[in-house]
């Protein structure tokens, strides 16, 4: 595995990084002395789009923690697999046991790629995050009275499945956004007995934190609790390590999705422990989870077949594998250090800029230690405005409003209870206008310092007042429109 600083592919020679000339040429580009991931590897980047006046604009995605796009490499080895591709497992025939041998290949690698411990852990496919949380959320041996502790920060993805199984509790955030780490540790020493399992992210959706869950790890482990880390936003950006099933620090369970690390062929992964998914019956039964059925019984298979009903997901598979091979070559020194010069840079400008506010961690010295996303508002100008305007008029593909992150994002945005109560009325009478929210762009690996730039020129523009004053507000989406801009899709893509 190649992981950080023992990359083969790296070598420092002072500070920034170069990227040694061992990596295969087709991947970099050399840019100002650097290194850089090259552009062309990058499927669809420069699409021109539409924008006001009906002109088109090169698409600059910033959309990155939502879903990447695909890499020219994985895509190519998708398209090398599909000649081969048949249904998996029992097929007698060479393309099935080859596309069998591919699929498990694949299971290995992220074995690999989340070091996790393969005596006590396995891998389990799903379609996303979300679906691997709900899976681990149906087979955790909850208690009656299990509690699972989470906190403020976590995308609804990590905290609505663990409201349908046991007792959830809250750990807060601090003014500024990160975990409270004091209510974290003074919670689990109230709860010891009963906190089964502390559900964490990993990172940020929405202010890039990264949080030390392997602290995080001992720490429930102290209190007899497991962890589950939500690994969505960490898994692309930073290497992983699970660590052995004795280790204080270790992880008991894991997720991430494919889609965010340029592999949007579907896809999610679970990482657990095996004795979780040993026990009791799958949530979900039919197809390839048995060994013998008959009219009153079904003896289950073994993991993972047990807890995979159905056929799996197999090119999604092949995919990730690929995304895997292409992210350690590049190297994980390589990756952070691009984007936490975009994040650096970023923050720098955005904060030049009069009327713009970041939430969240606002110092640029502080890029290397968070991922690439930041919030931010223009003003007293609604997000959905702002957010429309970089599209309409900049080509400049951000995302706005919570992020799936409701609790957290009213935190960092200090709504009262009052206020929030009076939103929540609005809301279920559909006017979604008043959702508070951000303004978030999101790095990949192929983002430039120009696409910084121009962002940053276009934020700039918004807030002094340079757009367009004809946008329309969809008040039940809570969506700014221009009537004069059709969006006719299929000219640019149809079936
Ligand atoms: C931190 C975090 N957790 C979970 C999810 C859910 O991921 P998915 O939509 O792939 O299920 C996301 C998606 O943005 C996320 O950012």
């Amino acid at each position: 595995m190649t992981r950080g600083a023992s990359s083969p592919y790296l070598k420092r020679r002072g500070s920034p990084l170069l990227i040694a000339h061992t990596l295969d040429s087709s991947l970099m580009d050399v840019a100002a002395g650097k290194q850089k991931i090259s552009r062309d590897l990058v499927v669809g980047l420069d699409t021109p789009v539409p924008v006001v006046g009906g002109g088109k604009k090169r698409y600059i995605n910033l959309d990155n923690a939502a879903s990447t796009p695909t890499l020219q490499p994985i895509l190519d080895a998708v398209n090398r697999f599909l000649p081969w591709y048949s249904n998996v497992h029992r097929g007698t025939g060479f393309k099935s046991k080859l596309s069998s041998w591919a699929f498990d290949q694949a299971r290995e690698r992220i074995v690999e790629f989340v070091n996790a411990d393969a005596t006590h852990q396995v891998v389990l496919f799903s379609r996303n995050t979300t679906e691997a949380v709900n899976h681990l959320a149906h087979r955790f041996p909850f208690k009656k009275s299990g509690i699972v502790m989470t906190t403020v920060m976590e995308h609804h993805s990590n905290e609505l499945p663990w409201r349908k199984v046991a007792k959830v509790v809250h750990v807060g955030v601090l003014d500024d956004g990160r975990i409270d780490e004091e209510d974290l540790q003074q919670k689990l020493h109230e709860y010891k007995g009963r906190v089964q399992l502390l559900a964490v992210t990993g990172a940020s959706n929405v202010t890039g934190y990264i949080n030390p869950v392997h602290t995080y790890a001992r720490w429930a482990h102290d209190v007899g609790a497991k962890i589950f880390v939500d690994a969505a936003q960490l898994a692309p950006h930073r290497p992983i390590d699970m660590k052995r099933h004795g280790e204080p620090e270790h992880f008991d369970y894991l997720a991430f999705s494919a889609h965010k690390m340029y592999a949007p062929f579907g896809l999610g992964v679970l990482v657990g422990e095996r004795k979780t998914f040993e026990q009791g019956d799958p949530d979900m039964v039919g197809g390839g989870t048995v060994d013998i059925v008959s009219l009153e019984e079904a003896y289950w298979a073994d993991l993972p077949d047990k807890e995979e009903a159905g056929t799996p997901d197999i090119v999604g598979a092949v995919a990730l594998g690929a995304a895997i091979r292409l992210l350690e070559e590049i190297g994980w020194e390589a990756i952070i250090e691009h984007e936490a010069e975009l994040t650096m840079h970023a923050l720098e400008k955005l904060a030049a800029i009069p009327g713009v506010q970041i939430y969240g961690d606002k110092n640029p010295a502080t890029a290397y230690d968070r991922l690439g996303v930041i919030s931010f508002g223009v003003r007293d100008l609604p997000h959905a405005l702002v957010a429309a305007v970089l599209s309409s008029e900049w080509a400049i593909g951000t995302r706005n409003g919570c992020f799936c992150a409701h609790p957290y994002v009213k935190c960092l945005m200090h709504v009262s209870e009052k206020e929030a109560r009076e939103m929540e009325t609005k809301i279920l009478n559909r006017d979604r206008s008043v959702l508070p929210g951000t303004v978030r762009a999101s790095f990949g690996i192929y983002n430039t310092i120009e696409d910084v730039e121009t962002l940053c020129e276009a934020v700039g523009a918004i807030a002094r007042g340079e757009y367009r004053k004809d946008y329309v507000l969809n008040v039940e989406r809570g969506e700014y429109h221009r009537l004069d801009m059709n969006d006719h899709f299929n000219e640019y893509f149809d079936f």
